[in-house]
């Protein structure tokens, strides 16, 4: 039959792909194509929806730049990120939950020794954060990499920031013989995820708010482990019950010990107050 109705469309074009010799696309598309013609029916979809979807969908493409990616921020505003992250990163035995990457990774960040300032010229106040990477069985890693980014104590990006100010609040740190790291950053704040572009409309027109409240992001990785993707999230945070992009698990909220002026856990004399954040990972072994 050439002619198809409302119903018939659907196994018509599952049949198309009676050739396909790869057993996992044709599960994922076989059902990609039975939710997608179903949500069609469901909501009746209109040609003015319809041509509204395929230029949000061109005006998402074309607002991704190599600074930007708006497709990680629709999956991430949509919680599909969230969801992809839990279905693959179980965290079970005591490993550290992992969560979103988000849009503002910048591979090659410099390896700065431990205890090394990741935020020399970035506005916001000082915190110095210490802990452990541990096996999931409490051995401490020598070595494992922490590759650590935030946006500045304003909640701003180097990537979002006005002309060419290469990295800011990025570095990668290694764990000593005892499995332990220090560095110094600020403490980071509550932000909106970009709201210029589609995704910003969208959220607007479905009355959300953009915020993330204020996290640390980190990859933590180690020879013969699973390496995770996560974040530190700032205890008492705005929007810390609304994440923007459902972040936030409970695991991974820390309080930020706020201190006087005086003598910090480097040595270093502050003159103004600061915070210490003490978290140990674990990581799974591979
Ligand atoms: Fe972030």
């Amino acid at each position: 039959m050439r002619e198809f109705d409302e119903q018939g469309i659907t196994a018509a074009v599952l049949a198309r792909m009676d050739q396909c010799g790869d057993a996992r696309f044709r599960q994922v598309m076989t059902s990609l194509i039975t939710h997608l013609h179903d949500f069609v029916r469901e909501v009746k979809l209109t040609d003015a929806e319809w041509m509204g979807a395929i230029q949000f969908l061109t005006g998402v493409g074309k607002t991704c730049t190599d600074k930007r990616q708006e497709f990680i921020l629709l999956s991430d505003t949509l919680g599909v990120s969230i969801l992809v992250i839990t279905l693959n990163h179980p965290a079970s035995g005591g490993t550290t939950d992992s969560t979103v990457q988000g849009p503002y990774y910048w591979e090659g960040a410099p390896e700065l020794p431990n205890g090394a300032n990741l935020a020399i010229g970035v506005k916001g106040e000082p915190a110095f954060y210490s802990g452990r990477v541990l096996s999931s069985d409490g051995t401490p890693i020598a070595g494992a990499l922490l590759d650590i980014w935030s946006g500045d104590g304003e909640g701003t990006y180097d990537l979002q920031m006005e002309g060419d100010v290469g990295m800011k609040a990025r570095g990668r740190i290694r764990t000593d013989a005892e499995g332990r790291y220090a560095f110094r950053s600020i403490k980071p704040e509550y932000y909106p995820v970009p709201t210029d572009g589609p995704v910003g409309i969208m959220l607007r027109r479905m009355g959300r708010h953009p915020m993330r409240p204020g996290h640390i992001h980190m990859m933590v990785s180690a020879p013969g482990h699973q390496a995770i993707t996560t974040h530190l999230f700032a205890a008492g945070s705005e929007y810390i019950d609304s994440d923007a992009v459902f972040g936030v698990k409970e695991s991974l909220v820390t309080p930020y010990a706020k201190h006087p002026p005086g003598a910090a856990p480097d040595g270093t004399r502050m003159e103004t107050a600061y915070y210490t954040v003490n978290y140990d990972f674990r990581l799974r072994r591979a």
